[in-house]
């Protein structure tokens, strides 16, 4: 009997549901029976043996449910050797708990920070697949990650909303889309939805080249602006300073995020009546949108595939719309970050949209 470990670890998204459906639902379909042990609360059920047998049946009606069933958790990668308040080496923990449930393989549905730790695993030794799940698009080996089409979608909807009004009042809106370190979700969510300015953290911006696009706007006789902004998103003063400077300005700033630093400073600049809207956590919740049903369904038939195979050591991905595998060696400890002169920016810029550059 095949025995497989499943867990959802980091911050969730839509369709990780979908992926598990996907790998569970192609197992049995090929196999007739197999055991599914689900690990709550991401990595910290495979560290302190927090785990059940799932039947079948649970893997039915949750193609359109959000969030996970397993529950999620981040578990720095950093940390990861670190022993925890009691002393327990986690690592070990992780292989412990593996071998005494003698599962064939993990697997592993995260970002970025889960692939380092997936890696790590496979090194020590266990088989491991994995998928990728983000709404922030950074997982490098794959084109797309479930989670990304639904996020846009919603942040989509955001601008949307804001535009409506933001053409009644004639003001500045400022819609903050999630990213920290990267800057897809804005930038799709952004051309979607009409922003006249995007600020991305892999594009610094100069706040007065901020401020002239405004006030071109209002000059022409547009009646208001719209800014697509990433939580990473930052100045060009900012991007110059060290990790640490910047990390001790954040500290003392005032700021609850970036949108309100940069609502101030194109005030002083505008002298423009701003408003901000923070659709937050909405980005990653409610149901998945078809395409990320139809991604995570197929990265999920195609991961069972390889464990068919006993191929293990993967990221199942999608290049060119072929469902690909990668070497977890090669996708951990890597970003896909915007290439500023890629062309979707170049795109972007050539129908007016300024990126604060
Ligand atoms: O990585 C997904 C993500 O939603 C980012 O876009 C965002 O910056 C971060 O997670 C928020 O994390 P948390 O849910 O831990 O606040």
């Amino acid at each position: 009997m095949l025995r497989i470990g499943l867990l959802t670890s980091g911050g969730d998204c839509q369709a990780l549901n979908a992926a598990m459906r996907g790998v569970v639902k192609t197992l049995y379909n090929r196999l007739g029976d197999v055991e599914i042990y689900g690990f709550e609360e991401g990595y910290k059920g495979l560290i302190y043996g927090k785990y059940r047998l799932l039947a079948n049946w649970e893997f039915s009606g949750i193609l359109t449910k959000g969030g996970t069933i397993l529950g999620s958790s981040r578990q720095p990668f950093k940390l990861m050797r670190v022993p925890d308040e009691n002393g327990l080496d986690k690592v070990e923990a992780m292989k412990q708990t593996y071998h005494k449930l003698c599962l064939d393989c993990l697997v592993i549905l995260g970002g970025n920070g889960t692939h380092k730790t997936a890696n790590l695993l496979s090194e020590e030794g266990l088989n491991v697949v994995t998928l990728p799940k983000t709404i922030d698009n950074d997982i490098w080996g794959t084109d797309m990650t479930f989670g990304f089409q639904s996020a846009v979608n919603i942040a989509t909807d955001a601008i949307d909303c804001i535009h409506t009004t933001a053409a009644s009042h004639g003001r500045v809106f400022i819609v903050e889309v999630m990213g920290h370190k990267v800057g897809w979700l804005t930038l799709h969510a952004g051309i979607a939805g009409g922003a006249d300015i995007i600020l991305l953290p892999e594009i610094p911006y100069d706040i007065k080249k901020v401020a002239d696009a405004i006030d071109r706007r209002e000059k022409a006789g547009k009646r208001f602006t719209i800014l697509a902004v990433a939580e990473g998103a930052i100045s060009k003063e900012d991007a110059a300073l060290s990790k640490k400077e910047f990390k001790e300005k954040q500290k003392r700033s005032k700021y609850p995020s970036i949108s309100y630093e940069l609502a101030d400073r194109i005030k002083e600049l505008t002298g423009q009546e701003i408003r901000i809207t923070v659709p937050g956590h909405t980005q990653r919740g409610g149901s998945p949108c078809p395409y990320d049903r139809v991604i995570s369904t197929r990265f999920g038939a195609a991961a069972a595939d390889l464990i068919l195979k006993k191929d293990y050591g993967y990221m199942v991905g999608i290049i060119n719309g072929e469902i690909t595998k990668v070497p977890l060696s090669e996708v951990a400890g890597k970003l896909k970050m915007i290439d500023p002169d890629c062309s979707i920016i170049k795109e972007a810029k050539n129908v007016g949209i300024s990126f604060g550059d």
